[in-house]
C-alpha cells in the first residue's frame, strides 16, 4: 500500500473509492488529521492532507514527525508527496509538473529529526540523494503511460514561510541552484529517510516565484488557485498510474 500526502489544492482525494477515515495517535502528538484509506484506480492507498482537511495548518505548524511516524506505523510501501511550488527556473512556468531530485533546506525552528532526546543515540542518516530513485522512476514512467508531460529532475528550495519570498531571496535561491520553491518539502523528506521510508515528490508549479515572470511586482494568489485545480487533476492521473500494480 502506498501513501499519498496531499498539499495545497489536494485536501481531499475525490478519486478515492470506498473511503474510510481513521484517527490515529502518535508519540509525537497530533498528525495533520485523520488518515483516509481507500482504493485509487483499484489499488489500496492511504491519504493524508498535510495542511489538515480544512486547510488550516500552516507549513511551519505541520507536525511532520507525527505524519511520517504514522505512515511508518502502517508499513506503507512508499510515500508520494504532492506539493505546490513557485517556479524559479525559466522553463518551470505555472502548470508544469515536476519530479524534483534535490533539496536545499532553508527552513528553521521545525522539529526536523526523530533522533533526539535523552537515550537516543546520535544518528546521521545519509541524505545525498534525498528522494527515492525507484519512486521517482515510478512517477516518471506513470506520467509517460498517462500521457502527461513532467520535468524529471529539479532542485527544490524549501523556505520557512508562511509569507512568500522577496525577489531578492528568490535571486539568492536561484544562485544557490534552486529551481523551484515551496514550504513543505522539509523536514518531511528527511524524516521519511530517517525511518527508511521511500519518498518522492510530485510538484505542481502554481506561480512564478517572486520577481519572476508575471510575479515581477507581486504574486497574485487568486490566479494561483485556478492553475492549481487544473494541474492537480493531471497530478492525480499520474498518481493513479503510479499506484497501479501495487498490493
Ligand atoms: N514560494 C513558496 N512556496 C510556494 C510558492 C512560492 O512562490 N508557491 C507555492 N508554494
Amino acid at each position: 500500500m502506498f501513501a499519498i500526502i496531499g498539499g495545497s489544492g489536494l485536501v481531499k482525494l475525490s478519486a478515492l473509492e470506498s473511503p474510510r477515515r481513521r484517527v490515529m495517535r502518535t508519540p509525537y502528538g497530533e498528525p495533520s488529521g485523520a488518515l483516509t484509506f481507500g482504493r485509487l484506480a483499484g489499488s489500496e492507498v492511504v491519504f493524508l492532507a498535510r495542511h489538515g482537511y480544512g486547510h488550516t495548518i500552516a507549513p511551519h505548524e505541520i507536525n511532520y514527525r507525527a505524519n511520517i511516524w504514522l505512515l511508518k506505523e502502517l508499513s506503507v510501501e512508499g510515500i508520494f508527496a504532492l506539493a505546490s511550488v513557485g517556479g524559479i527556473r525559466e522553463d518551470l512556468v505555472p502548470g508544469t509538473l515536476v519530479i524534483p531530485d534535490q533539496i536545499i533546506d532553508y527552513t528553521h525552528s521545525r522539529k526536523a529529526t526523530f533522533f533526539e532526546g535523552s537515550g537516543t543515540p546520535v544518528t546521521h542518516v545519509d541524505f545525498t540523494q534525498p528522494y527515492s530513485e525507484s519512486l521517482r522512476a515510478r512517477l516518471v514512467q506513470a506520467a509517460r503511460q498517462a500521457g502527461e508531460v513532467v520535468v524529471d529532475g529539479a532542485v527544490y528550495g524549501c523556505t520557512q514561510g508562511p509569507r512568500l519570498e522577496t525577489a531578492g531571496e528568490i535571486n539568492r535561491l536561484q544562485r544557490d541552484g534552486a529551481d523551484l520553491v515551496g514550504m513543505t518539502g522539509m523536514p518531511e523528506a528527511a524524516l521519511a529517510r530517517e525511518l527508511e521510508l521511500e519518498y518522492a515528490c510530485l510538484a505542481v508549479v502554481v506561480n512564478y516565484a517572486a520577481g519572476k515572470g508575471t510575479s515581477r511586482e507581486r504574486i497574485e494568489l487568486g490566479e494561483l488557485h485556478e492553475v492549481l485545480d487544473e494541474t492537480m487533476v493531471r497530478a492525480v492521473r499520474i498518481l493513479e498510474q503510479s499506484v497501479r500494480d501495487s498490493a
